[in-house]
């Protein structure tokens, strides 16, 4: 018999799982489903994005390198300079990733030292599993800190015997599952905290084009500073590209070195052709603008009727989640199942936490379209 790794055992199911096999339950039983628990959007991928794809599947198909593309990384820089005035090389601050969970699981293995006192990852809670796994699994020491009120994250808060022992700092603004945004003084405070303890800040910024109308575009850390700062970008929500697995980490020039060492031992690279169409969405501003369009729409749709029933409720700034407390205060889990009946699909906030902080919280994704999230609401007034 094979002996696995215990950290397997110790963790329990991926959240998502567990919400697939409920919705395939009521699937089967024939029901009508809102599902907005996976954040997995089902508009489809832009015809031009496809055609790019498709185009660049050449009849041999070599290795891809870590580097990937010249022409995606100078289509990334381009991007970077447009939405926020950020200068990176694209010889030497970028690096194309297979989507960005990989990367967030992978980039504790850049510092993390399984035999040190300091190899403390510190994440916000509730937040992005991959957090807490990448750490656990690099011999990390996972640390969430609790999120609530508005949900910013705050780490200069954070004792300092803790920050000294820590290696790596995740943000991540926009906030999943809270759509809260930090703004730009904050993360000003971020990185000055980051530079005193020697701390890599990872900042997380997969939703950081998908914000209101008439908002704010969120900043990025990188337009504060780039020593020992790497961002993280995905095209997964911003382009509707989810199963092509394309992101990029950009940044400090000697982080993303070291990164690229590290990648090579696995092999980590997306496909040429993959590149290929995320070189063309990079490069593209006019259908994000649409898919921000169409998420406000819908977001729209929930917000109207959480403010007719008084219900408290973050996440409309950015993001495609909801983060509405549970109505009346009860269990998180106990208000999920009792919207299922209704065929309702929303993810209970203690299932994105480790710690209690999202207990109490229920997080909807902007996934149905605009005519199922007014069935919805129908649905769930009529089962109140
Ligand atoms: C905060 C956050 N980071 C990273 C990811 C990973 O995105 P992807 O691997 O699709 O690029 C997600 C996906 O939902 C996310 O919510």
């Amino acid at each position: 018999m094979p002996r696995y790794n215990p950290i397997l055992d110790q963790l329990p199911t991926y959240p998502f799982v567990e919400l697939d096999r409920r919705k395939a339950a009521l699937l089967a039983e024939g029901r009508a489903v809102f599902d907005f628990a996976k954040g997995d959007p089902v508009e489809p991928t832009p015809d031009f994005i496809r055609e790019a794809m498709l185009a660049a599947v050449e009849p041999s198909c070599p290795y891809p390198s870590v580097m990937g593309r010249n022409d995606v990384r100078d289509a990334i820089a381009a991007y970077l300079l447009r939405r926020f005035g950020v200068q990176v090389d694209p010889r030497t601050g970028i690096l194309p990733t297979s989507g960005s969970k990989e990367a967030v699981f992978h980039a504790p293995l850049l510092v993390i030292d399984p035999q040190a006192d300091d190899k403390v990852v510190l994440f916000p809670d509730p937040g992005y599993p991959a957090y807490e796994r990448g750490a656990l699994f690099a011999g990390g020491e996972a640390h969430p800190v609790p999120l609530d009120g508005d949900h910013v994250f705050r780490p200069w808060l954070l004792p300092p015997a803790l920050l000294e022992r820590c290696r790596l700092l995740w943000i991540n603004s926009p906030h999943n599952p809270s759509g809260a945004v930090t703004h730009r003084d904050d993360l000003v405070r971020t990185v000055e905290l980051c530079h005193k303890y020697d701390i890599l800040l990872m900042s997380d910024e997969t939703y950081v084009d998908l914000y209101a109308e008439g908002a704010e575009p969120p900043h990025s850390a990188l337009e504060i500073s780039q020593q020992g700062v790497v961002a993280l970008h995905s095209l997964s929500k911003r382009s509707g590209m989810t199963g092509y697995r394309a992101g990029f980490l950009a940044g400090d020039p000697a982080v993303i070195a070291r990164t690229k060492e590290l990648r090579a031992n696995p092999g980590l690279a997306p496909q040429d052709f993959v590149n290929a169409a995320a070189a063309v969405a990079w490069a593209d501003d006019a259908h994000v603008a649409a898919r921000r369009r169409l998420f406000d729409e819908k977001k729209r749709v929930l917000v109207h009727f959480f403010r007719e029933q008084g219900w408290t409720f973050i996440g409309e700034e950015a993001t495609i989640y909801l983060w509405l407390r549970v109505p009346g205060g009860g269990d998180d889990r106990a208000y999920a199942a009792r919207l299922l009946e209704a065929g309702i699909v929303v993810s209970p906030g203690a299932m994105l936490g480790l710690t209690p902080a999202g207990a109490g919280w229920l997080r909807l994704a902007m996934v149905p379209t605009v005519a199922e999230c007014a069935a919805a609401v129908a649905a769930w007034r009529a089962l109140l």
